[in-house]
C-alpha cells in the first residue's frame, strides 16, 4: 500500500480534481483505491456523492472528522472500516472486475477538528516540549495502519488549502507526495514557500523523534519523497503551454523540485460538469480524444514515478 498526500497550501490549483482523476483511473485499470478527503470544503466527496447521500449515509458519524474525534491514545478506537463509502456512480465505470474507489469522506466542521487538535499542540508554533506532539501528528498515519486487509494499492489525501495541522497530519501518514500547481507567479513562489515549510516540519518531526528515542515506543522518522509538480489549467496553444506561462514552468525547475512533464489543460467544459456527473473527467464519455490521452499519460507518468521513488 502506497499512501500519497496531495498538498499545496493554496486552493484553486487543481489537487481535488487532480486526486480524484488519478484515483477512478487508477481504479479503473483495476486496482484497489482509497481516497481519504481532509478539506473541511468536503469537495472530494461532493465530487462523488450527492449532497443528501452525504447527509443520509456518512454525516452522522461516519467522516474522518469522527475518527479524529474519537481517537483516544489507549482507549477503544472507532473502526475505520465504518467510514469507508463505496461512492456507487464512479464504481459502475470503473467496469473491471478487480478494481476498486472507496472514499472516507469529509465534514463541514472539519475544521473544529483541526482546531482543536492545534489547541492540544498548544498553539501554531509547535515546541517540543509538547506531551501531545506524536499524538496529534500520528493520529491520520494510525487510521491508515488499521486499515481492513486486504488493504488498498494506493491510498490518496486530498489536503486542504493551507499547511495547517491536517495537512501536517497528511504528511506524517504519507510514503509520497504529489504537489499540483497553476503555472503563474503566486504558484510559483507558493511552492517555494511549501518547500521551505515541508523541510521544517520534517526537520521538527524527526529531531523530536531522535530526542525522545528513550522514551516509549520507537516512532518511524519521516522520509517522504516528493513525487514532483504537475501542472494544472496550462492554457494550451497548437497542444503547447502558451508563451506567457513558460517563465513559470522554468522557474520552477529552477527550484529543483522533480516536475511532471505530463500537464492538466485548462478545460473549463470538461472538469466543471465533472462534480454534478459524480464522476471525474478522465472516466467520462464526453471527454476529447486529445483530453482523454493527456490525462491517461499523466496517470501513467504517476504510476511510473510511484514506482521508482526512493527515499
Ligand atoms: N484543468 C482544469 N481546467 C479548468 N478548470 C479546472 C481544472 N482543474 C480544476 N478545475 C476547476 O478549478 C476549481 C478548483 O479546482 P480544485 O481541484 O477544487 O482545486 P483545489 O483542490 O486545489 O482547491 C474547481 O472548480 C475545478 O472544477
Ligand atoms: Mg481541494
Amino acid at each position: 500500500m502506497r499512501v500519497i498526500a496531495v498538498v499545496n497550501y493554496k486552493g484553486g490549483v487543481g489537487k481535488t480534481t487532480l486526486t480524484a482523476n488519478i484515483g477512478a483511473q487508477i481504479a479503473a485499470w483495476g486496482k484497489r483505491v482509497l481516497l481519504v478527503d481532509l478539506d473541511p470544503q468536503a469537495s472530494l466527496t461532493f465530487s462523488f456523492l450527492r449532497p443528501e447521500q452525504w447527509r443520509a449515509e456518512l454525516a452522522e458519524s461516519r467522516t474522518i472528522k469522527h475518527w479524529f474525534e474519537a481517537w483516544r491514545m489507549d482507549g477503544p478506537l472507532l473502526p475505520v472500516a465504518s467510514l469507508i463509502s463505496s461512492p456507487p456512480v464512479v464504481n459502475r465505470h470503473i467496469a473491471s472486475g478487480s478494481g476498486t474507489l472507496d472514499l472516507i469522506a469529509s465534514h463541514l466542521s472539519l475544521g473544529d477538528v483541526e482546531m482543536n487538535l492545534a489547541a492540544r499542540l498548544g498553539g501554531a508554533e509547535v515546541h517540543q516540549s509538547t506531551r501531545h506532539y506524536f499524538d496529534v501528528y500520528l493520529r491520520l498515519a494510525a487510521a491508515l495502519a488499521r486499515l481492513p486487509r486486504p488493504g488498498y494499492d494506493l491510498v490518496l489525501l486530498d489536503c486542504p488549502p493551507n499547511f495547517g495541522v491536517l495537512t501536517r497530519a497528511a504528511i506524517a501518514a504519507c510514503d509520497q507526495l504529489l504537489i499540483p500547481a497553476r503555472p503563474d507567479e503566486l504558484s510559483t513562489l507558493g511552492i517555494e514557500h511549501l518547500q521551505s515549510r515541508l523541510h521544517r516540519f520534517i526537520w521538527e518531526f524527526n529531531r523530536i523523534v531522535d530526542l525522545r528515542s528513550d522514551q516509549g515506543p520507537v516512532i518511524r522518522k519521516l522520509e517522504p519523497v516528493i513525487l514532483g509538480v504537475v501542472f494544472t489549467m496550462v492554457q494550451l496553444y497548437a497542444s503547447r503551454p502558451i508563451a506567457a506561462l513558460r517563465p513559470y514552468l522554468m522557474q520552477t525547475r529552477e527550484l529543483g523540485l522533480p516536475v511532471f512533464d505530463a500537464m492538466v489543460r485548462e478545460s473549463n467544459s470538461h472538469f466543471a460538469g465533472a462534480a454534478r456527473a459524480q464522476v471525474p473527467a478522465i472516466l467520462s464519455d464526453q471527454l476529447s480524444p486529445a483530453l482523454a490521452w493527456e490525462l491517461r499519460r499523466l496517470v501513467e507518468e504517476f504510476l511510473a514515478r510511484v514506482r521508482t521513488a526512493q527515499p
